[in-house]
């Protein structure tokens, strides 16, 4: 609910209270931003600023508490007394006071082209205003979070000159560390936790777009928060560019924290009547910490930026040819390959990158959309049949933002590419096209749209793969372009699922969420390097947004030997899918994979829907009383103690069943040690061992406990891993890499 009275305004669900006031000198004071409260409690809640503070500027010199610097403010101006940071940088001083505040009904819609949460309950409107212009502030409520944005707009006679304007800014009391999520290819959204102190913290992209280098979102925690305890803030941006956030403690122990789009380069020109709209800064709030906090982002996510149609809707289990194939295939070997994956259980075909005409390798082809067709005789249209036919939905991949100087597109448009003046700097060997050129634009909706309605496509890869070289407005410009372009293809075809894909987690934001429901995390699949980038992601970003798929081992970006259970057992935790040469499995691997397929689609709601937690040793997913859990290693130890599962939220009084996700062993991982159990003497590289290898497996621990949903809570112990005295079925036979998946049900009365 939001309600104005006497003097305060309050935004206020279940999860957060914020409070505000416009004081006596028309500065939007921020009371409190945090836990429910009254709006009675207001005045016990802002700042009293006291008899002073040396030199400060005033605004009312017979006033003390007309001092800015020490009030927390929800905006604020620079020159006139506040010395913080500045939200707005205009090249001269600002000082815009309220002028009016009113409730809408609903959602404010913006008109600018950017995309941004839908359904909230209300929204507040507040208007500021300073001679020759006037800004609004809009605060949407919606039931696990705020969102925050702001217009400003030219009301004067002459132009004004824009260089920083953020979505939002405000102050909150205490101390704080900051969560940032960053990396490079294959090793995005690795967790850095840095204290807030007197100077800066700054979280920001400059690469054009949302980047792997830092993600958009960011926590701010106080100092001992937990998983599960403690209050923590959660910010993010819906938006795909540029992006900045700050963090810095005043010496009134003020908290200042603001984000939006990058100030690096930017300058724009705003005409008398002119606007400009931010993107969406998104504001959560949990006192149950970091996992109180990641649900409050998960539910926002999932129940107001992903596209209504795949809200709460299954996510098939997809095959996905770039790993197993790269640019080397025909239709035969599609063919060959769907038909194994449908074996399998996979639901979804995806060809991945090389389909169309002289895109043989990555330096030549992006840009044109003629089918190959030496590799596909028979056309998208003849290849998506077939597939249909198998039994599986067909997908494709694009990458419509870029061009190679070898295209036919390169050679009629040269001008069509994205430029800075300079001669180009190219990236992975190709340019991004000028997305703010109208023209281009209109080739790609063409193009993509009409390839799309050519065959039976229900699924479409959207990648990216270079830095941006535009700077600034026009770096701002080119999202625009972007969002105009994916509205146009996939507005009026919203049950084809859309996977957003940059170099893997290049673009994982709420901006891109808005028109895809899922995002390729990482072109590193490797379970154990996806622990950290999914679990980076997880404390923003939900589980079904997540394009999760088992490949090969050894590992292409880690050369890392894993299990094939672990790698399904991190993978699960996502959207599923296998990306690896399929001819290559051995008998035993085929029927780990199906088993694997056929246990994900059991569960497949609790694993893409399901409440996710980070556990002390793995991650648990809930939904309707019952539970996943898995339970990963790293480097095994020898002697490894005994081993806890520790769940959060079961029903302490409930019943619950425990059980193992069936696992099995290979019997060539145990090489010369066969010779402790086998009856005869067996050479380990021999034919026998082999042949037992690629056709049996050894079973592993089966574990199932019955225990009170209060024993789940306090931790129930595992059965013991393997400690160098010989293999037993009753044990977790682990060895580097290995984990457990325990499914956890509540039984009735
Ligand atoms: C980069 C993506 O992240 C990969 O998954 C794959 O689609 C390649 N591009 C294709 O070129």
């Amino acid at each position: 609910m939001i309600t104005i009275d006497g003097g305060w305004l309050h935004l206020k669900n279940g999860a957060l209270s914020c409070l505000l006031r416009v004081n006596q000198w028309g500065l939007l004071e921020q009371a409190h931003f945090g836990a429910p409260v009254e709006t009675a409690d207001g005045a016990a809640l802002a700042c009293r600023p006291g008899l002073g503070w040396g030199g400060s500027l005033l605004l009312d010199d017979s006033d003390t508490a007309s001092c800015p610097d020490v009030l927390a403010l929800a905006w604020s101006g620079s020159g006139r007394g506040d010395l913080r940071e500045s939200p707005l940088e205009l090249g001269s001083a600002t000082d815009f006071r309220v002028t009016d505040t009113r409730v809408l009904h609903g959602d404010a819609l913006m008109t600018c082209g950017l995309p941004q949460a839908r359904g909230a309950e209300a929204t507040l409107q507040v208007t500021m205003a300073q001679p020759g212009a006037e800004l609004t502030l809009y605060f949407a409520l919606f039931d696990t979070a705020i969102t925050r944005r702001t217009v400003l707009k030219n009301t004067g006679n002459a132009p004004i000159t824009l260089h920083k304007l953020m979505s939002f800014c405000m102050d909150v009391p205490g101390e704080f560390e900051m969560s940032t999520f960053d990396g490079g290819w294959i090793t995005e959204a690795a967790r850095h936790t840095v204290p807030v102190s007197r100077s800066r913290v700054v979280n920001e992209s400059l690469t054009g777009f949302s980047s792997n280098r830092h993600n958009p979102g960011f926590l701010l925690s106080e100092p001992g928060a937990t998983e599960d305890a403690g209050r923590v803030y959660g910010c993010n941006l819906v938006y795909s560019g540029n992006h900045y956030a700050a963090a810095q403690r005043s010496l009134q122990n003020l908290t200042r924290v603001m984000q939006g789009i990058s100030p690096a380069n930017f300058s724009l020109t705003l005409t008398p009547g002119e606007t400009f709209e931010t993107p969406e800064a998104v504001l959560c709030y949990s006192g149950e910490g970091l996992n109180g906090l990641s649900d409050q982002m998960h539910r926002f996510i999932s129940g107001h930026i992903i596209p209504p149609y795949w809200r709460g809707r299954a996510r098939p289990v997809v095959y996905n040819s770039w790993e197993g194939c790269m640019f080397d295939f025909t239709q035969a070997r599609l063919l060959d390959l769907a038909r194994r994956a449908k074996k399998l259980g996979c639901e979804l075909f995806v060809l991945d990158d090389g389909w169309f005409a002289g895109r043989d390798g990555d330096t030549a082809g992006l840009g044109d959309y003629t089918v190959n067709r030496k590799k596909l005789p028979q056309g998208l249209t003849g290849l998506s049949q077939k597939i249909s036919e198998l039994g599986l939905a067909f997908g494709l991949w694009f990458e419509p933002e870029s061009v190679n100087e070898n295209s036919a597109l390169y050679r009629a448009h040269p001008d069509w590419a994205l430029t800075d003046g300079f001669p180009p700097v190219l990236g992975r060997h190709q340019l991004l096209l000028d997305l703010t050129k109208p023209a281009v634009r209109d080739y790609i909706v063409e193009n993509v749209s009409h390839i799309l309605d050519s065959a039976n496509i229900r699924y479409v890869k959207w990648d990216m793969n270079r830095h941006s070289v535009a700077q600034g407005a026009k770096a701002h410009a080119y999202i625009l372009g972007l969002y105009d372009v994916l509205r146009r293809i996939f507005g009026p075809r919203p049950e084809i699922l859309l996977e957003s894909c940059s170099s893997g987690g290049n673009r994982f934001d709420p901006g891109m969420l808005c028109f895809s429901p899922q995002i390729w995390c990482s072109d590193n699949t490797d379970p154990i390097a996806r622990l950290s980038i999914q679990g980076g992601l997880s404390y923003l970003y939900p589980q079904s947004t997540f394009g999760a798929h088992v490949s090969a081992a050894p590992h292409a970006q880690t050369l890392r030997q894993t299990p094939l259970a672990t790698r399904a057992n991190v993978a699960f935790f996502g959207c599923l899918g296998y990306e690896l040469d399929l001819r290559q499995l051995l008998p035993v691997e085929q029927q780990e994979i199906a088993a694997q397929i056929a246990f994900y689609k059991q569960h497949r709601a609790l694993f893409q829907f399901g409440r996710f937690r980070r556990l002390e040793n793995g991650w648990q997913v809930s939904l309707d009383g019952n539970f996943a859990a898995g339970v990963f290693h790293t480097l095994a130890g020898a002697a490894p103690g005994y081993e806890r599962l520790r769940l959060v939220g079961p029903n302490k009084s409930g019943r619950y069943a425990v059980r193992t996700r069936a696992q099995a062993l290979r019997i060539g991982q145990f090489g010369a040690l066969v010779k402790h159990v086998a009856p005869v003497p067996l050479d380990p590289n021999g034919v026998v061992l082999r042949t037992a290898d690629r056709h049996f497996l050894l079973p592993d621990a089966q574990e199932e406990y019955h225990v009170s949903g209060a024993a789940l809570v306090s931790g129930i112990l595992l059965a013991p891993m393997f400690r160098g005295t010989g293999y037993d079925k009753a044990q977790r036979t682990q060895a580097d890499f290995g984990s457990n998946l325990y499914i956890i049900e509540e039984e009735p009365g």
